[in-house]
Parts: C-alpha cells; sequence; structure tokens
C-alpha cells in the first residue's frame, strides 16, 4: 500500500519528511511536489532504484531521468567538462525550472541515463522538494509521476490516480505552481540547445548566455520525421486524449464562432464535446462541456491549468475536445508545445470570409 500525507508548503512536518526521506535512501519510490510537476522521486545513484521508477510508470527504458539536487556545488559530483554557461544559468536560474544536460561522471549509473553519457540535472524550487532532497542526503532521479502517456501530474490527486498501489508513498503538497515540466538546455556538445521548452523561455536564456535555438526536431509536425528529438522523452506523443483533440485558431471572435459551429453540429448528433476556454471567453460557448484553463491576461495561469483540464475531458470521456490557440511567443511556446502534441498536430486555422 502506499502511504499518502499531506504536507503544507513549509513543510514543518519534518517528521513525515523523515520517513519519505527514509523511503529514499532504502531504494524505494516516492512521489513528490516540485514546482513544475508532480515528480517519482527514487535514488538516483541506485541501479535498481531507478529501475524501479521505469516500470512503475510503464517507461521506455532509453528515456533517461532528471536527477535532482540541493546546492549547486552537487552538478560537479554528476557531471564533468562543464562549460561556463552552465555555471551562468545555474546561478541565474537555480533553484528554478530549469534542467541541464551535461556530460556524466562516471559514478552516474546508465540506469538513470537511460544509457546515455550526458546526465539531466536541475535543483528545484519548491521547498518541499529540497528539504526531502537534503535529508535523504541523495541525489534524486525523478521523472513526473504520471503513468507513461498521461499528462503530467499537477495535483496529489493525479498522482493517486495513476500510481496509488504502485509505489511507497505519496506527498501531496498541493498544487505545482508552474504547471508545465522544466526547461531542458543541453550544453554537453558544442551550441547549448532547448530541447524542451518550459516556463525559462529562449529569451530568459538568451539575455544570460546568448543566442539558443531550439532543437529542430521538436518544432511541429513539419519536421522532418527521420529528425530524432535530443531528448529522447520528446519523440514520444506522451499523451493523447481519449477523444479527438483539435486546435483552433485565428482572430478569437472567428475562433469562437468556429468552435461553437462544429461543437452544435457533434453534441446534436449525439457526442460528448469539451471545450478549453479561456476566462475571456469562456462564457461565449454554448455547447457541450466548456472548461477554461486560464487567463489571456496571465499566461502563467494558462499553463498552470492545462493539464488538470485534459485529465478532466478524459474523465468526462468527452468525445470530441476543441481548444482555442495561444500566442506562440514566451510562454506560449511551451503551452502551444504540449497542446500540439496532445492534439497529434491537429490544428485548423480560422479565416474571417
Ligand atoms: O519539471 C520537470 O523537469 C519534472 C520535475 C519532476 O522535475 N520532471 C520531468 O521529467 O519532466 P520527465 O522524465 O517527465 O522528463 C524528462 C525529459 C525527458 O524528455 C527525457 O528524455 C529528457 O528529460 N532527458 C533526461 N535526461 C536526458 C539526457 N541526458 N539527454 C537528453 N534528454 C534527457
Ligand atoms: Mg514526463
Amino acid at each position: 500500500i502506499t502511504k499518502i500525507v499531506k504536507m503544507d508548503s513549509e513543510a514543518q512536518n519534518t517528521e513525515e519528511l523523515e520517513y519519505a526521506a527514509n523511503i529514499l535512501k532504502a531504494g524505494g519510490l516516492v512521489a513528490f511536489p516540485t514546482e513544475t510537476v508532480y515528480g517519482l522521486g527514487a535514488n538516483a545513484m541506485n541501479p535498481e532504484a531507478s529501475t524501479k521508477i521505469y516500470k512503475a510508470k510503464g517507461r521506455p527504458s532509453d528515456n533517461p531521468l532528471i536527477v535532482h539536487i540541493a546546492q549547486v556545488e552537487d552538478m560537479e559530483v554528476l557531471a564533468k567538462e562543464i562549460p561556463e554557461e552552465a555555471y551562468q544559468l545555474a546561478r541565474t536560474f537555480w533553484p528554478g525550472p530549469l534542467t541541464l544536460i551535461l556530460k556524466k561522471q562516471d559514478c552516474v549509473p546508465k540506469e538513470t541515463t537511460g544509457g546515455l553519457d550526458t546526465v539531466a540535472i536541475r535543483l528545484p524550487a519548491n521547498h518541499i522538494a529540497r528539504e526531502l532532497i537534503s535529508k535523504a542526503g541523495i541525489f534524486i532521479a525523478a521523472p513526473s509521476a504520471n503513468k507513461s502517456g498521461k499528462p503530467s501530474p499537477t495535483k496529489a490527486e493525479h498522482v493517486i490516480q495513476d500510481l496509488d498501489g504502485e509505489i511507497d508513498m505519496i506527498i501531496d503538497g498541493g498544487k505545482a505552481t508552474l504547471g508545465l515540466e522544466s526547461t531542458i538546455v543541453d550544453l554537453s556538445s558544442g551550441a547549448p540547445m532547448i530541447l524542451r521548452p518550459g516556463c525559462i523561455t529562449k529569451r530568459m536564456l538568451e539575455n544570460v548566455i546568448g543566442v539558443i535555438d531550439y532543437d529542430p526536431a521538436i518544432m511541429g509536425k513539419n519536421v522532418d520525421p527521420n529528425m530524432i528529438p535530443k531528448a529522447p522523452g520528446m519523440k514520444y506523443r506522451h499523451y493523447a486524449p481519449e477523444g479527438s483533440l483539435t486546435i483552433y485558431e485565428g482572430e478569437m471572435a472567428e475562433v469562437v464562432k468556429a468552435i461553437n459551429l462544429i461543437a452544435k453540429e457533434k453534441t446534436q448528433s449525439g457526442s460528448r464535446v469539451g471545450i478549453i476556454a479561456t476566462d475571456e471567453t469562456k462564457e461565449y460557448y454554448h455547447y457541450g462541456t466548456v472548461k477554461s484553463i486560464g487567463s489571456r491576461k496571465e499566461e502563467a495561469t494558462i499553463a498552470a491549468g492545462l493539464y488538470a483540464v485534459l485529465r478532466e475531458f478524459d474523465e468526462l470521456h468527452s468525445e470530441y475536445i476543441f481548444s482555442e490557440s495561444f500566442a506562440d511567443n514566451s510562454l506560449g511556446q511551451a503551452i502551444m508545445n504540449r497542446l500540439l502534441k496532445a492534439a497529434g498536430y491537429h490544428i485548423v486555422k480560422v479565416y474571417e470570409k
């Protein structure tokens, strides 16, 4: 059975943190909150412990794990030939939602890195996460705490849905504040490259280390299918909703009109319809189940709300889901990256007639 404990974000609950730390030291699995999404943690230096993560998630064994640390100096224990940019980015964005890919030291087991010679390192900002890593006194390998193929968990109840009964403990630390997985930057060879967009945007990175490009293989459906993303996890479809998800793009009033039209048609022919709207538009939709994922005035609320709404439409067994689209800049890059993948890149462009 899985022990589930609620912890406030100050993590004063040291006895239970101690308990969780002991499970990790003994090679067990503990799900814990981070500022991005919930992580499924295990001792990163223990190959058997890492292997348990793959099993619990149903994750392909070539998809490496991110190693979470509690202090910047630990980067040097795990990585070698660390370029100056890594220190600059770490100083600026850690603790926080940034993962650095570096050449690994021999001590990092291949089970943790999916067989690669590089290692992904992140120093999270969430207080519970940091206390847990410090208390355990080990490095914690932690992918998102969902079953492979489901959206990343932004609440403990999502972790419970996916992994209850299969792991040792779940720490409920409330809602993940950011809601999208960390930005991944590869610094292991040649020019720095963004392997996964996230809340630390391209612009923010460029302010620190100069021009940086996205891995061309993650840039949507028009990429050459022979190109393989450098982050192995990005090659998987990841998550496909139960129903068919279509994104509508164009001027907002036209998008609302087009979605109303198709939603009306589908509900009238007896299908269950879901609509992904925003605070600004939700009252203009008249058919199906309408859910706002956040406010367009604050893009961060949209990032924070996306995964929970996708899970909710699955629970409702929606057969058709229609979504508004979001500006493809700054945080919108990360939002659209996840939304487009969930939609299998199915996008309808709406133009004024
Ligand atoms: O925000 C996050 O990063 C969350 C929280 C829990 O920290 N973790 C997370 O882990 O999103 P996961 O396993 O769901 O995604 C890790 C991604 C995968 O796409 C994986 O392929 C990539 O990081 N990755 C890990 N190690 C890598 C490496 N050495 N080289 C390239 N990509 C790597
Ligand atoms: Mg994941």
